[in-house]
């Protein structure tokens, strides 16, 4: 696997160690699949199956509109802990995440920067959900996670690549 990233940490907290493991060891695990759709299922009022219809029919062209609450956001951090950081780093404590602004109306159709760069935030995401077309290099998420779980991952990232205290460097090939 290629490495990826020294970083700068973050929001008053203590500077990244390791790889995958939580900085802080009561942290809230991240939820996925089930767990995940069953949390968005009690946020809506609906039932599971309603939930990961709602999600599945979600345009990737333009993010849903109100996916991002302290708990989204939480579990946001949680799954970049998880998942995210063993490549790119970054590691917060994932309840830091919830005090990250909410994603303005329309932001997704917009430029935000990624990691080092500034993106078109529909490429960002197409990358995520479907990897890089170098199989060694970013694996696609689609079938991990839910399409609002991966807008909610870009705007953590645009978040982390915002701010002063908390600069993530992605490495290029
Ligand atoms: C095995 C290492 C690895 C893991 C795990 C990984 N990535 Fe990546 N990621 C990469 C590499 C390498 C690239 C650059 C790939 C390319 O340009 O095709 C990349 C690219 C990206 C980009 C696009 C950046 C840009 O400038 O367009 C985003 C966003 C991203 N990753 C987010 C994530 C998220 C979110 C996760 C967790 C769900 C994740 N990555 C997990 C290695 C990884």
């Amino acid at each position: 696997m290629k490495r990826i990233a020294p970083l700068l940490l973050a929001l008053g907290c203590a500077t990244s160690t390791g790889p995958t493991e939580s900085i802080e060891p009561d942290a809230p695990r991240p939820k996925v699949g089930a767990a995940w759709f069953k949390l968005r299922a009690e946020q809506l009022g609906v039932s599971m199956d309603a939930a990961k219809a709602r999600d599945a029919a979600f345009d990737p062209s333009n993010a849903p509109d109100d996916f991002w609450n302290p708990e989204t956001a939480i579990n946001t951090g949680a799954v970049w802990n998880a998942l995210c950081a063993e490549c790119h780093g970054g590691q917060l404590d994932p309840r830091d995440a919830a005090k990250f602004p909410a994603p303005s109306p329309g932001w997704a159709k917009g430029t935000g920067q990624m990691f080092a760069e500034p993106r078109p935030l529909p490429a960002a995401y197409a990358k995520v959900f479907d990897g890089s077309d170098d199989p060694k290099k970013m694996p696609p998420w689609k079938d991990k996670l839910a399409r609002e779980q991966i807008w909610a991952l870009v705007h953590y990232v645009n978040q982390l690549s915002n701010t002063a205290t908390a600069r993530v460097y992605l490495e290029k090939k």
